[in-house]
């Protein structure tokens, strides 16, 4: 018997994506279906290139062209994947207008806040990784750094070029290990800075944001001030959030904080794709079965389980870690990895999977219009 595309459609109606919880055809990812005498060509179109299931997915296609359309089928499948707009439909196709800093960012997909209530728990460094691993996956990425008092791009990517300016006054980004970056830290002086008020803050951030010409992004990755203030609430209401990271460590204090951040995201709608345990623990190089758990242990994990958000990792103590940061080589970019680098790709993966499910399910997040009565 010819095999025909109904056979195939019908064979592949039985591989489910088991994030997004349905089959591949019914999510339209079955894309150039092609049938030559026993071989089957076809495109499998995923909702991110760093999508952990992605093999497991490839592996149950062909098993479905195999043993359900049997008759010698022969499978060819080739993974592809377009990342989904984390913003509504509407908001994407709506012209341009400069009035509206929504459409400033039209061709950003998904815009991902990393974010800790506390300072110094490696927010830039996990806003960093997380960037160059989404990259290095083969996503269209943005790194925004809006940390106007402790700006991280300039050092953890080891670079003072400063931006252009189009003719239109839109900042150009500058672009590094496949990554169009902007930072805080390449127009204002954080010695002069620290005087600033905070509407002052808050209006340059604004303006730093929506005048910029990202182009087309799968992900803008942000790294946010510390805290849960002023600087915060104005990033939220300039730009629409598709979610945020909050990264913190097992200590009490980190995660008292971490958990302000979440009840801030919360209170404004914006979605938490999760939480991510940094410095979880040290391994000695010459003892890796070791794990000492300097700062506690487990405590973003249980803090995750209690407030039901995902839990999206740990990051282990490393040396080169903090050596890559200081160095402008962040850790996932380095020839010999490491743990830390592992945990910290696996964790890209991961976001980019919370992110599909998050598009998948919710209503697009719209820019937060009114906070507070008086
Ligand atoms: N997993 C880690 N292992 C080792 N050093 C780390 C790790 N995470 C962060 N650091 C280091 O800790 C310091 C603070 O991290 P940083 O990312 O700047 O924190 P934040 O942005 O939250 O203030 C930096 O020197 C950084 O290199
Ligand atoms: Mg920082």
């Amino acid at each position: 018997m010819a095999i025909t595309k109904d056979s195939v459609y019908e064979a592949l109606r039985n591989v489910i994506d088991p994030d997004l919880n349905q089959d591949i055809v019914t999510l339209g990812m079955v894309e150039e279906l092609r049938i030559d005498g026993n071989d089957v060509h076809f495109t499998v179109n995923l909702t991110t290139p760093a999508c952990p299931m992605k093999d497991q997915i490839q592996r149950a296609a062909e098993n479905a062209i195999i043993h359900i359309v049997g008759d010698g089928a022969v499978p060819h499948v080739t993974m592809a994947a377009n990342v989904r707009h984390g913003r509504g439909a509407a908001a994407a196709a709506a012209p341009a207008s400069p009035a509206e800093p929504e459409n400033l960012l039209a061709g950003v997909k998904n815009i991902i806040a990393v974010s800790s209530g506390k300072g110094g728990v490696g927010k830039s460094t996990i806003a960093v990784n997380l960037a160059v691993a989404l990259a290095r996956m083969g996503a269209k990425v943005g790194l925004v750094d809006t940390d106007i008092y402790g700006p991280s791009i300039p050092t953890m990517f080891a670079t003072t070029e400063r931006p252009n300016i189009t003719t239109k006054r839109k900042l150009v980004p500058i672009e590094k290990y496949g990554v169009k970056l902007l930072s805080m830290g390449f127009l204002v002086d954080p010695d002069q800075a620290v005087v600033w008020r905070g509407p002052m803050v808050s209006s340059a951030v604004r303006q730093f944001l929506t005048d910029a010409e990202w182009g087309d992004l799968d992900y803008l990755v942000m790294d946010m001030p510390p805290g849960t203030g002023d600087i915060q609430l104005t990033i939220v209401q300039t730009v629409p959030l598709t979610g945020a990271v909050i990264v913190s460590t097992p200590q009490e204090v980190a995660l008292d904080d971490a958990r302000k951040g979440v009840a801030m995201f919360r209170k404004v709608n914006v979605p938490v794709l999760g939480i991510v345990e940094n410095m979880a623990y040290f391994s000695p190089p010459d003892m890796p079965e070791r794990r000492y758990h300097i700062f506690g242990k487990d405590g973003a994990r249980n803090l995750a389980t209690t407030l039901e958000v995902p839990f999206l990792g740990e990051i282990p103590l490393e040396q080169a870690v903090r050596e890559g940061g200081d160095e402008g080589m962040p850790a996932v970019m380095r020839p010999n990895g490491g743990p830390a680098a592992e945990a910290l790709t696996t964790l890209a993966g991961e976001v980019a999977r919370q992110v599909s499910i998050r598009n998948m399910n919710q209503d697009s997040t719209r820019k937060v219009e009114i906070l507070f009565k008086p």
